[in-house]
């Protein structure tokens, strides 16, 4: 398996990708907001994506953001393919992606959103903490990503104070580097349920 930097070589991918990512939101139904090819080779040709190949089949990829000037950078669209999951391959592509982000913006903070608890896990491991979405950016354009989640409602509703993602964030000032430490997984599922709860009960009414 390779992890390399996206460059021109690997526009090819771009419907695999997209249409990865699409399958997944149907299957998991809640989440994932959904990123068209033309969106995709933009990402593959920046510098700012990594990609996994097994020979020359679409394994995984995971693109960089930068919002507010440069003040914050997001780590989005981790995908794996269904056939190489749950062999540690998303861990390796998100510290790749985190090398990538902290060498060409080493004074930014590093956030994601998400509803994954594997993306919590990794985060987690990587120094993150979970935050409220006022310490993430304000930039317009980050929250316009979420218009093709299902749960964009929810965000529009809460006047962009929460949604059924969690935010997570590496303060480089302020997170330890490579700490090794532990998610607490009953925490995150509780903490998803009981917005699960709250916020689609609310959405039925
Ligand atoms: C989420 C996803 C990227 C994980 O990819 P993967 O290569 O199977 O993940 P890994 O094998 O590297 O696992 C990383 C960690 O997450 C855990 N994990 C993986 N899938 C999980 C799941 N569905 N629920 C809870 N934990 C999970 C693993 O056990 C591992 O933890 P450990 O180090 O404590 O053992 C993959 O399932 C995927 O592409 N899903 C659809 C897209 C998606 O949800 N993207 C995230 C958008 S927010």
């Amino acid at each position: 398996m390779d992890i390399v930097i996206a460059n021109e070589s690997h526009i090819k991918y771009a419907t695999v990708i997209s249409e990865t990512i699409s399958d997944s939101a149907k299957v998991r139904g809640t989440g994932i907001a959904k990123r068209t090819p033309d969106y995709i080779i933009k990402r593959l040709v920046n510098g700012n994506a990594v990609i996994a190949l097994d020979g020359d089949k679409f394994a995984g990829f995971c693109y960089i953001e930068v919002w507010g000037h440069q003040k914050f950078v997001a780590n989005s669209g981790l995908i794996v393919h269904p056939d190489y999951r749950n062999q540690g391959l998303a861990k390796k592509i998100k510290k790749s992606i985190f090398e990538l982000s902290r060498k060409k913006f080493p004074e930014a903070k590093i956030f994601g959103i998400t509803t994954g608890l594997a993306v919590m896990k990794m985060n987690y491991e990587l120094g993150y903490k979970p935050v409220t979405f006022s310490e993430l950016t304000d930039d317009p354009d980050f929250w316009k990503g979420c218009q093709t989640c299902k749960n964009f409602d929810i965000l529009t509703r809460t006047e962009q104070k929460m949604c059924l993602c969690t935010g997570m964030l590496y303060d480089p000032a302020h997170s330890k580097k490579y700490e090794s430490r532990k998610l607490n997984n009953k925490t995150f599922s509780r903490l998803k349920s009981i917005k699960e709860q709250l916020l689609l009960k609310k959405k039925k009414g």
